[in-house]
């Protein structure tokens, strides 16, 4: 930590408040660590050369804002808490304002450094929550077995595939043999195995718009010719489709929580869909990456449930419910294309995802904990979902109005016509805060704005407070 902010002529501010800043800065930087110890009053006065009152004026302040835990005689430490922001890559490569809306996609794909999530992040379940005594102890087990030390079976390990047939009829409503069940390591594999199984490079697919990047870039890395069709408050716009690109073969679409908007596609048009496939001969992929996380009743049927033309091609991913490190998501086909997507397999997924992982994943669903952790997350995601929108709510005013879904693991905050929720997206991340823009998710005509930011990671009502107030700050720097 720095340690002469008095020796700062051109800053105008308050000694304490010079303290304040720099200490923080520094917590917020990762010079000072969760958990460390910071000098005693007393020690850190004579170091500045100021007064011990001013110290303690400023680390008064770090305390009540969450920053500094005091231990009494054991002294006052950084709290651990504390996730230290740094900058992202991705945001210093899409820094400049000119960056196209497109170049900026990257943005979603910020990782995080040594397991610590960046504050707002999207995308990521609680990692705090997440049962590590227990996976430690089903991993163990499985290390100790011979069986899970083999070659892996491409299209997946059975018993992984027989707990998830399991829990999509039991959970989701969907009707599928495990052999239906095809494990790869991620939602974007998913898309090149089913191009690659239904040959469907150099056809148009229809995806919603705005919508999760990485669904559009990889279509056109595949060789298909996206097609954006609008979505409402009912959902994707069936109708625009049929009329604009009668031609298409494949429809992407995220029915339970539309991502990023969170609308559910109300049934009249999860008809409408399932008809024009059928009609088409076309198929459609339903991305259920979090149909388990709604707030309000009970979670939506997925729409591979009333698929009884056999169009629907379902995918899931562990990424929401457990941790997107574990890489395992899942495929659900037909009967039909089972025999199909075995040799896709074969040809594309090239060993299979780890047998071990599989195996853990396996045991942790078939013994009940998966259940248990999706009910437990669906409270805990409830509760801090209102901390943020109670820490949000003042800034209506400012022009934010938090547009609370039904379910989902993320806020979608509306920003007035007149602010650039692209350049505010580009001033929060480079202020630490991995925060989207609705307009960098849009691949078509301009729209509604918006801002998008995480929740699952808020440990308390003050922490959420005092992020969005940062934020704030930095949006109007
Ligand atoms: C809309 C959507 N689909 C799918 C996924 C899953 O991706 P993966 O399986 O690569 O973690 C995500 C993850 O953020 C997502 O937001």
């Amino acid at each position: 930590m720095t340690k002469s902010p008095a020796q700062d002529p051109s800053n105008a501010a308050p000694l304490h408040e010079q303290i304040y800043a720099r200490i923080r800065a520094s917590i917020r930087q990762g010079q000072l660590k969760p958990g460390q110890r910071v000098p005693s009053l007393r020690a850190f006065a004579g170091e500045l050369g100021v007064a011990r009152g001013t110290v303690q004026v400023a680390y008064e302040r770090l305390l009540g804002e969450g920053y500094l835990i005091a231990r009494g005689p054991a002294g006052t430490f950084v709290s651990e808490q504390i996730a230290p922001s740094r900058p992202h890559r991705v945001a210093a490569a899409a820094g400049s304002s000119r960056t196209p809306p497109n170049q900026e996609l990257t943005e979603f794909s910020i990782e995080t450094e040594g397991g610590i999530p960046a504050p707002l992040q999207l995308g990521l379940p609680a990692l705090d929550e997440f049962p590590r005594k227990l996976w430690t102890r089903l991993m163990a087990r499985q290390v100790r077995s011979a069986g899970s030390l083999t070659r892996p079976a491409s299209a997946g390990f059975g018993p992984l595939r027989e707990a998830l047939a399991a829990y999509l009829q039991r959970s989701r409503g969907i009707d599928a043999q495990p052999h239906q069940v095809f494990v790869v390591p991620a939602y974007t594999a998913s898309l090149a195995l089913i191009v690659d199984a239904l040959r469907l490079a150099g056809e148009s697919a229809w995806v919603e718009d705005p919508s999760y990047p990485p669904t559009a870039q990889s279509l056109r890395r595949l060789n298909l010719q996206v097609r954006n069709v609008p979505v409402d408050d009912h959902g994707l716009d069936v109708d625009f489709g049929c009329q604009h690109f009668p031609e298409a073969r494949l429809a992407v679409v995220t029915p339970s929580h539309q991502s990023p908007t969170g609308v559910a596609l109300t049934l009249q048009r999860r008809v409408e869909l399932l008809d024009w496939a059928g009609e088409r001969g076309a198929w459609i992929i339903e991305d259920d990456y979090d149909g388990e996380f709604r707030y309000r009743g009970h979670p939506l049927p997925a729409l591979k449930s009333l698929d009884t033309c056999d169009r629907v091609i379902y995918c899931g991913t562990l990424s929401k419910v457990l941790y997107p490190g574990l890489r395992l998501a899942y495929v659900v086909v037909p009967q039909s294309l089972v025999p199909t997507m075995d040799l896709a397999c074969r040809r594309t997924v090239h060993g299979g995802c780890p047998e071990l992982l599989q195996a853990v994943a396996a045991e942790f669903i078939a013994q009940g904990h998966f259940a248990r952790h999706i009910k437990r997350m669906r409270t805990l995601y409830a509760r801090r979902r209102a901390m943020l929108a109670e820490a949000l709510a003042p800034y209506k005013t400012d022009g934010f109005t938090v547009c609370l879904q039904d379910g989902g693991m993320h806020l979608l905050v509306d920003v007035r016509d007149d602010l650039d929720d692209l350049a505010m997206a580009r001033r929060a991340r480079e202020a630490g805060f991995a925060v989207h823009s609705l307009t960098a998710w849009r691949q078509g005509a301009p729209g509604r704005r918006g801002l998008m930011m995480g929740f699952t990671n808020l440990r308390s009502q003050t922490e959420a407070d005092r992020l969005v107030a940062e934020l704030m700050r930095a949006l109007k720097a």
